[in-house]
């Protein structure tokens, strides 16, 4: 008899279609989220899961479910994920990393820029009829080329960032838990390892692409952006509890900093009312690694991680404590 699995979301329908060539699937086509007490009752019965970030993987749910050998994060982030107790439980999981590295630093550059340029503010003002004129301060902003980048969690995305600024003539700036190989931060456009205080001070431009835990949750929060540029931007890619709302839509109402890009939020996909009240900045729903290639790419990454685990091999981005 073929394992049960749970797919959590909706799927690429191919990617559900290879799914059932191993496994009795029960699927959520229609994209519910389930609540906890559901995603629970869901998972009863089944040897694993394809799960997305919207899944809370913990003690908690693991308690209430038997037989679960493996659950497969369509992500590249497992935040949503506790490690320590699905250890604990005998569950494997996996997530996606290295297939959207290179789209979402497409993305980070697009939302940067945006901020920067004002792009969406821009957009808004024309379509509301507004234009009526050329003037020669409408829409002023940062420049992007020459300047300095500080990209805060250099992984392999953080390096993907980094390696598109040689086209644009710009220093580099990183901080990361620990610093890359000399021939890494080459290859990242001569990135120069540096304090999170230093790097803030001096960029021109922070861009967030750090893992988010307990040790980076609020990591930019008001002291943060009090030592930021007035003309700084600040963009975030990463997870959105590494931004404190409350003291960003502070920061931006006076101008403490210029503008930021905001592609994850703290609550998604609830947000902060007031950030909609603010024109100097650009929010976007989850959406860098939105490429239709990248999140197929994705999508069977998770599937094979779950086919391997449960069919007796070690699934190939299996995570560990
Ligand atoms: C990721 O892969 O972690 C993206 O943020 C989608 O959740």
């Amino acid at each position: 008899m073929k394992p049960a699995i749970l797919v959590a979301r909706a799927v690429f329908p191919q990617v559900l279609e290879r799914l059932h060539q191993y496994f009795e699937v029960e699927s959520n086509q229609d994209d519910h989220i389930f609540t906890p007490a559901e995603l629970a009752s869901r998972l009863q019965g089944k040897q694993g899961a394809l799960t997305t970030a919207s899944a809370r993987i913990n003690e908690d749910l693991l308690q209430q479910v038997s037989g679960l050998k493996m659950v497969a994060n369509m992500a590249v982030g497992y935040d949503n994920i506790d490690l320590a107790a699905c250890h604990a439980h005998g569950v494997m999981a996996s997530n996606t990393p290295d297939v959207l590295n290179e789209t979402t630093a497409d993305f980070g550059w697009a939302l940067m820029m945006a901020a920067a340029r004002r792009i969406t503010e821009a957009e808004h003002w024309l379509r509301e009829g507004k234009w009526t004129k050329w003037r020669y301060d409408y829409f002023l902003g940062p420049d992007l080329h020459g300047a300095t980048l500080g990209i805060i969690g250099m992984g392999r995305i953080g390096q993907a960032i980094a390696r598109r600024s040689m086209g644009f003539n710009m220093k580099v700036l990183y901080h990361n838990r620990s610093r890359l190989s000399p021939e890494q931060e080459l290859a990242a456009n001569h990135a120069v390892y540096t304090g999170k205080e230093e790097l803030l001070r001096q960029a021109d431009h922070v861009i967030l692409v750090l893992p988010y835990s307990a040790a980076s949750h609020h990591a930019i929060g008001a002291a943060e952006l009090g030592m930021m540029k007035r003309t700084a931007t600040l963009t975030n890619l990463a997870r959105g509890g590494i931004v404190d709302d409350v003291a960003l839509i502070a920061a931006l109402k006076v101008k403490q900093i210029a503008s930021a890009g905001l592609d994850v939020f703290e609550n998604e996909p609830k947000f902060h009312p007031e950030f909609l009240t603010l024109d100097n900045v650009v929010l976007t729903p989850h959406i860098a690694s939105a490429s239709e290639k990248t999140r197929l790419a994705m999508a069977q990454c998770a599937a094979d991680n779950l086919i391997a685990g449960l069919t007796g091999d070690m699934p190939p981005n299996l995570l560990t404590l």
